[in-house]
Formats: structure tokens, C-alpha cells, sequence
């Protein structure tokens, strides 16, 4: 058993010595060195990056369970992790995600209290205040009146979980596999177009990446950033990560993005499908607040060479010209024709966005998708929706062994474990994690993950569901 170590500020290494974990009497952090760093990976540019990952180091025989840490004022993610895991750079199961309450708890007793909220009304309302108004206001907003994004979170309501007893608990494994990788948790970051304006440095797309790093959750990089894919990969290091693709009209853009994205090392392809056009947001219609068209988050189009061709490569840096050439090409009107092409143009698992119907789902499977993903957009594309974790049950049941993944209102621990019972392979966070990178960056994103880990773990711990079968097995009951 080896425990692998991730602490965010790299300033604080000289600290480390006096860092320890009581119950780990086989672990001698003192003498862990630096295996590497950010710093090294992605170059000096980033050199106020957070984030090193020290040397495994041994833990043979020593009762993790038990471990609870001593000093809480670094902040750390740190879980057991077998030889294979290791070998292949990625955490692995039987995290003790609950253990974050422990770790919570021992640094109040030393009267230090949680620097990011640990609920979701209290994190956006503080996001509110950290963000600039108009970014926050085209993050929180949503299509027509928004009915369909606030069903989309009080839907969780209605759905409720049967506790069971006498069930040994002490373990829980909440890993999963997809697409042959095996992941210690079932989470993942949604794609958010706007994540690089979330953060006062606004490379909010890398922050995400090194809070992926920390927390060993998948992210799925949107099209629409503000550092080009190649540099979120490099960021994600030997994380997985997935890429998502707004398909362009234009087919050899969308092949070069794709090509890219492959090459760089993402490991599955998200194809949005609900996007073809943008929606009635009176929101940001009010104040014309549309972040595309005052030039953001468009680095995977200039950083492109086939956008550079269409557009020449002098204009790239004409703000306006890149505009009106995104607009032009954003958007291709896809029908099932389309599959086969987008099929043949990658080899990477292919995960289709946005399907709720489970005539869709079959379809889709027919056509060669590797995943189905059932989304409402969160409730920003379309108004007038049934909430979205009421429509996954019917995709899940059409969707036989494939796997499905499921975001819109996920908002706790709690609603985590009951798209899980109703059958998601895994499960999307949208903007909780946007929220925590407002208040926080890469630290802030991490500590709303881990929070969400620890509060699902707690559930199946107190529940009587050591496994995500189990939980699958228990099920919901709509009250
Ligand atoms: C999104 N979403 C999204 N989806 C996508 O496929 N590509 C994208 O670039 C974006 N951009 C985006 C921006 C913002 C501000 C939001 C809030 C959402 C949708 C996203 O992936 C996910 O489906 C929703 O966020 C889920 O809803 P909740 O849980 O955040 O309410």
C-alpha cells in the first residue's frame, strides 16, 4: 500500500517536515522528497501554480483508516493507492473521501475554521460577491424564466433513499471504470465555456485541471477556453481528462479540434449535441452579457490551424475579426446522418451531451456513441424541460451495458448518490465547482469536489451501501 501526497501551495514545502499523519506509523513524511512538480511539467511560466506531488511513500502495514491529520493548515488530498495505480499515475479505490469532515473538524479544534463554504446556498452566494457581476450572472443564469433549471435541482427532491442496517460500511469503494480507466470516484467536472473567466488570473481552464489533479476527478475541458487544450492537457499531466467539442460547421475545424485533442492526450471526446444554436437567456440578453462575443474563451480557435487558414493568420489577433468568424462557423446543425462522420474522425471513446430521451440513447448506440451523456445544459439551452434526473431512468433503461453519464442540479453529496441510484455510470458537476474556483481557483474547485465526495461517502457509509452497486441495488423511491 503506498499513499500518494498532493498539496497546493508549493510554498508551503518547507512546512512539510512538520507534517504528519497520526496513525501511519510506517510513513515518515520527513523523509519524502520532491518526485516532481508542477513547476517542472509545465514550465517557469507558472511558476505561482500550486501543486507538487511528493514521492510515494510506503505505507505497508499501516492503518489508514484511522489516519487523521495532524496539522490542517496545508491543505492536502491523500488517499491509499495500489502498485498498479501507481504505475499508471492515478489514484484508485477505497478512498476515505468522508475523512475530509475528520480533517475539517481537527483543524477547528486549533480554531481554524473551513476557508470555503461547505454547502451549496453559501457558495454561490460568496461567489456572488467574488466574481464580477456579469460573469456571475451569466454562470448562475439559465433559458426563458429558468423554470427548467430550478426543477432541475428540486427534482432530487422527490427522489429519496432507504436506509439499510447491520451492513459493515467501514470500507466503501466508490470507484468506477469508464472506458477502461478506473477512477476512484464517480464524479466529474462538466465542461463549462466560461471556466477561464472564473478566476482573477483568468486561466480558470488550467485552475480546473490542477483541482482534477488534487482531487483525482475527471475534468472535460470545454471548446470554449481561454488557454488552448494542449495546455489544459499538459496542466491535467497523467490525469484523464475528456475533451469536449462544440462541432463547428465548418468539418475540417471540427477534425483538426479533434486531432488536437487526441494528440494531446485527452481520453474521450464529448460531443455537445443540445447547442446548436445558443438560447433565449433574457438574463444576459438584458445586458447584452454573451462573453463569446466580446472576444473570451476563444484560445482553441485562434490557437488552431485551420481557424488561422479560414481566417489568415494576421487577423487571429483582431479581436473583432475572430468574433465574427466564430459566429459564422459555431454551430453545426447535426442530424443522426452526421454519425458515421463523427464517428470515423475519432478513435477516442465518443460520448454524445444532451440526450434525454430513450429513443435517443438507442439510437445513439446504434450509431456507434461509446457513451450516452443525459444533460439538460443545466437548463440554459432549452426552457419548458422536465428536470433532467427525472429523465434518467427511462435513458439508463435504453441504454442497456453503456455506460451513461448525468449532470443538471447536482448540488450535494446526496444528490450524487441518487443519480447514482438511478443507474449513472457518473456523475457531473456544473456550477459548484465554477463557484469554488470564484472563491478559491484550483484550491477553491477542489475543496467543493472533496466536499461532495465526502458528503456521498458519509451517505453510503451511514446508509448500509459500501459499493456503488449496492446503491444501485438499493435504488430510490419517488415520495
Ligand atoms: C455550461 N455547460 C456547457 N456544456 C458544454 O457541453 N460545453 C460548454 O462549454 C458549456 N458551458 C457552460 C457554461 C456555463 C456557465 C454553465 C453553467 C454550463 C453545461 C454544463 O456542462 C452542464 O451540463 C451544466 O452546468 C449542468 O447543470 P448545473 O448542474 O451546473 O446546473
Amino acid at each position: 500500500m503506498y499513499l500518494q501526497i498532493f498539496m497546493d501551495q508549493i510554498s508551503l514545502m518547507p512546512a512539510l517536515a512538520k507534517c504528519r499523519l497520526k496513525g501511519l506509523r510506517n510513513a515518515n513524511f520527513e523523509d519524502c522528497n520532491l518526485e516532481y512538480s508542477f513547476l517542472d511539467r509545465v514550465g517557469p511560466e507558472y511558476a505561482n501554480l500550486t501543486g507538487a506531488s511528493l514521492k510515494y511513500a510506503d505505507c505497508t502495514g499501516a492503518d489508514f483508516q484511522s489516519a487523521i491529520l495532524k496539522r490542517t493548515n496545508l491543505y492536502m488530498a491523500y488517499w491509499p493507492i495500489s502498485d498498479e495505480a501507481k504505475s499508471r499515475g492515478i489514484g484508485e479505490t477505497h478512498a476515505p473521501f468522508g475523512d475530509y469532515k475528520d480533517e475539517i473538524y481537527s483543524a477547528g479544534l486549533e480554531e481554524v475554521l473551513p476557508q470555503f463554504p461547505v454547502d451549496y446556498r453559501t457558495l454561490e452566494a460568496r461567489a456572488a460577491g467574488a466574481l464580477p457581476p456579469s460573469v456571475f450572472s451569466h454562470v448562475q443564469s439559465g433559458c426563458g424564466d429558468e423554470t427548467t433549471q430550478i426543477r432541475n435541482v428540486e427534482a432530487f427532491g422527490h427522489w429519496g433513499m432507504t436506509p439499510r442496517m447491520m451492513v459493515d460500511c467501514s470500507k466503501r469503494d466508490l470507484s468506477i471504470e469508464l472506458f477502461g480507466l478506473k477512477l476512484p470516484s464517480p464524479l466529474f467536472m462538466a465542461p463549462i465555456g466560461v471556466t477561464g473567466m472564473c478566476t482573477q488570473d483568468s486561466h480558470g481552464d488550467l485552475a480546473a485541471a490542477r483541482a482534477s489533479v488534487l482531487t483525482r476527478v475527471p475534468m472535460m475541458a470545454t471548446t470554449l477556453s481561454n488557454d488552448p487544450l494542449e495546455t489544459v492537457a499538459a496542466t491535467l499531466g497523467d490525469m484523464p481528462g475528456f475533451f469536449q467539442l462544440y462541432v463547428p460547421k465548418d468539418k475540417a475545424l471540427a477534425e483538426s479540434l479533434i486531432q488536437r485533442a487526441e494528440a494531446a492526450g485527452f481520453k474521450g471526446i464529448v460531443v455537445s449535441l443540445d447547442a446548436p444554436v445558443i438560447g433565449w437567456r433574457p438574463r444576459d440578453l438584458k445586458s447584452m452579457n454573451f462573453p463569446e462575443l466580446r472576444g473570451h474563451v476563444m484560445a482553441n480557435y485562434t490557437s488552431d490551424p485551420v481557424f488561422q487558414t479560414m481566417l489568415g493568420k494576421a487577423a487571429v489577433t483582431d479581436r473583432k475579426a475572430v468574433v465574427q468568424h466564430w459566429v459564422a462557423t459555431f454551430g453545426k446543425e447535426l442530424t443522426w446522418a452526421d454519425m458515421p462522420w463523427l464517428r470515423s474522425i475519432t478513435k477516442l471513446p465518443l460520448i454524445l451531451k444532451g440526450i434525454c430521451h430513450p429513443d435517443d440513447a438507442r439510437r445513439a448506440i446504434d450509431s456507434g456513441a461509446d457513451a450516452i451523456y443525459c444533460s439538460n445544459h443545466g437548463g440554459r439551452q432549452a426552457n419548458g424541460g422536465i428536470a433532467a434526473i427525472d429523465m434518467l431512468p427511462a435513458v439508463v433503461a435504453a441504454s442497456g451495458d453503456t455506460p451513461v453519464l448525468f449532470d443538471s442540479g447536482v448540488r450535494s453529496g446526496t444528490d450524487v448518490v441518487k443519480a447514482l441510484a438511478m443507474g449513472a455510470r457518473a456523475v457531473g458537476i456544473g456550477r459548484p465547482y465554477v463557484y469554488g474556483l470564484a472563491l478559491g481557483g484550483d484550491v477553491g474547485a477542489a475543496h467543493v469536489l472533496k466536499c461532495l465526495l465526502a458528503e456521498a461517502d458519509l451517505l453510503m457509509a451511514v446508509n448500509g451501501y459500501p459499493t456503488i452497486s449496492d446503491v444501485r441495488a438499493a435504488g430510490v423511491t419517488r415520495q
